[in-house]
């Protein structure tokens, strides 16, 4: 399957620059016991230089290892890539030399994960970790003046004392910030941040969002933001991709997303939002749960849980529907 914008534009002239990334029908599995189980299924999306996307779904729906797919950082085995194509500045990564994936890995794409504790080494300094960080990547920038102005870029006040603590000595906001400060060392044009303030407390989670955004306008460079909160994506993505069972289920800018989900499953996914303002009112889970790989119902994979199912949606897995400018969807009931 090709991109929705592609499907949109299919003579279109190509756009002056390729895309700084370019996912397409990206298959991954992951092998046990002998069987194959697909966990990312048909995958695409593209994403500009500067542009920032989003991608959105319950736990397991193949969010993660999308995401570390783009510097092929899954393992293999257990994984295997099926198929498709990953193309970052024009080139495949998934056709890569080993010489030319350590390249793009920081290079080009940096990620931050959602644990800041796990990622950071307890028993280096901050500064010296993100000193090591800069050797490995721009060298000749590997000063403890630089490691000044990173940490203070991420906004860590008094920088040139806190380089010099150990992560322990670092409240959780702060450890993220140095996370951050690690990620933005190379220069990455992509920032993976993945679940970045799920470990965090709400008023710090409202921090580190402030300070992506702020890092995006500073330094234009691309993010793609991994969250199954879609309270936090109108502030930070342009456009969102919402997953589900490994396939992309709706992708549309993200103002247009929020004001008009169209997926009975992004519907879903917006009900059990916290609204700031409607106080009292419960929050809705979604019934039922995601299902295991190798065990994705036929036709569309949300029928068992959706609402508005009719008797067709067990047994055809539905394509995408253009539902208005650069608003796809792959529910054939989205207008009902
Ligand atoms: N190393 C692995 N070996 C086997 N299966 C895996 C492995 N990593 C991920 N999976 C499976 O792939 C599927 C997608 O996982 P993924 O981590 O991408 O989900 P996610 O959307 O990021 O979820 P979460 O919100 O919990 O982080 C899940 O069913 C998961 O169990
Ligand atoms: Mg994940």
């Amino acid at each position: 399957m090709i991109t929705p914008e592609a499907r949109a534009k299919p003579s279109a002239s190509p756009p002056a620059e390729a895309p700084l990334l370019e996912i397409r029908d990206l298959r991954l599995d992951f092998l046990k016991d002998g069987h194959a189980l697909r966990a990312v299924d048909g995958v695409s999306f593209s994403l500009n230089a500067g542009e920032s996307i989003c991608l959105v779904g319950e736990s397991g729906c193949g969010k993660s290892v999308t995401a570390l797919s783009i510097a092929r950082l899954v393992p293999t085995p257990p994984a295997r890539y099926a198929g498709g194509e990953i193309r970052v500045n024009g080139q495949d990564v998934l056709k890569m030399s080993p010489r030319e994936l350590r390249a793009i890995r920081g290079g080009v794409v940096s990620y931050i994960f959602q644990e800041p504790g796990a990622s950071l080494n307890p028993v280096f300094r901050v500064g010296s970790q993100i000193l090591e960080s800069l050797q490995l990547h721009r060298p000749d920038a590997a000063t403890p003046d630089e490691v000044i102005r990173l940490l203070k870029l991420v906004g860590i006040p008094a920088p040139e004392s806190r380089m010099r603590d150990y992560p322990h000595q670092l409240s959780g906001g702060m450890q993220q910030r140095v996370m951050i400060a690690m990620a933005l060392a190379s220069h990455p044009r992509l920032l993976v941040a993945d679940e970045p303030t799920t470990a965090l407390d709400v008023t710090i989670q409202a921090q580190i969002i402030d300070l992506l955004r702020e890092l995006r306008r500073q330094i234009g460079m691309s993010l793609l933001l991994i969250t199954h909160n879609l309270g936090i994506v109108g502030d930070l993505a342009d456009r969102v991709a919402v997953m589900y069972a490994g396939q992309i289920v709706e992708y549309a800018p993200a103002s247009e997303l929020l004001a008009r989900p169209l997926h009975p499953y992004t519907q879903a996914l917006m009900n059990s939002v916290p609204k700031l303002r409607a106080s009292g009112e419960r929050l809705q889970a979604i019934p039922g749960s995601v299902p295991n790989l190798g065990a994705f119902p036929s036709g569309c994979r949300f029928h068992p849980r959706c609402p508005k199912a009719q008797a067709q949606c067990s047994t055809t897995a539905p394509d995408w529907l253009e539902a208005g400018p650069g608003h796809w969807v792959r529910c054939p009931f989205w207008q009902t």
